[in-house]
């Protein structure tokens, strides 16, 4: 038995929400050369042909108007030193590109974040409503691996590092192909 959670209730909603484990990623673009971005968790692969990944932003971010329009953008997968940018990028109002290096995509309209473990330029797929957040659909369109190995990850509220990896516990080959991993 577990402790049953009541969904009419946000913040327990949201505790529920936050035992799923993710990685941090600042999703990046730029309209009409303003340069936009936002901290997110919701970031997931998609599908492997073609290559699709996803993201949510909430409905009253300052910058939904750009999101709702962009051709395009970037997603910066932040590595295991890189909390302070998932804070800084977190802030509706103030400058969060001070202190912060950047590097133009190559494909796309936007700025990839220096010292991330994993870039996805990606072109606008879809669009679609989720709720109180905007479901963006992003057909990557070039990718590169930063020097880090070791992500950010996010649990119960707070920024968390990976573990070792658990000996004589790999997923095998065959078990992942299976589901088209
Ligand atoms: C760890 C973490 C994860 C977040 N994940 C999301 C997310 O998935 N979607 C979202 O809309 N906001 C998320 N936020 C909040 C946004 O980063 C924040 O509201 C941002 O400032 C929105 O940008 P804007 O209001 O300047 O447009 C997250 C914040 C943190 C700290």
């Amino acid at each position: 038995m577990g402790t049953e959670i009541d969904i009419d209730d946000t913040r327990q909603l949201r505790d529920a929400f936050g035992r799923f484990t993710t990685g941090i990623v600042i999703v990046t673009t730029d309209v009409g050369g303003e340069r936009i971005g936002a901290t997110v968790s919701s970031f997931n692969s998609v599908s492997l042909a073609p290559p699709l990944v996803s993201f949510c932003i909430a409905r009253n971010a300052r910058a939904m108007a750009a999101w709702e329009t962009a051709p395009g953008f970037a997603v910066s997968v932040l590595s295991r030193t890189q909390s302070h940018l998932s804070t800084q990028f977190a802030r509706s109002l103030g400058d969060k590109w001070s202190g912060v290096g950047t590097r133009p995509a190559s494909c796309v309209d936007a700025p990839l974040i220096e010292g991330a473990l994993m870039w996805f330029e990606c072109e606008t797929y879809a669009r679609y409503d989720g709720g109180d957040h905007l479901i963006i659909l992003g057909r990557v369109v070039a990718a590169e691996a930063g020097r880090s190995v070791e992500p950010l990850l996010f649990f119960g509220g707070a920024y968390r590092h990976l573990a070792p990896r658990m000996e004589h516990e790999h997923v095998s080959r065959d078990d992942m192909w299976l589901h088209a991993w």
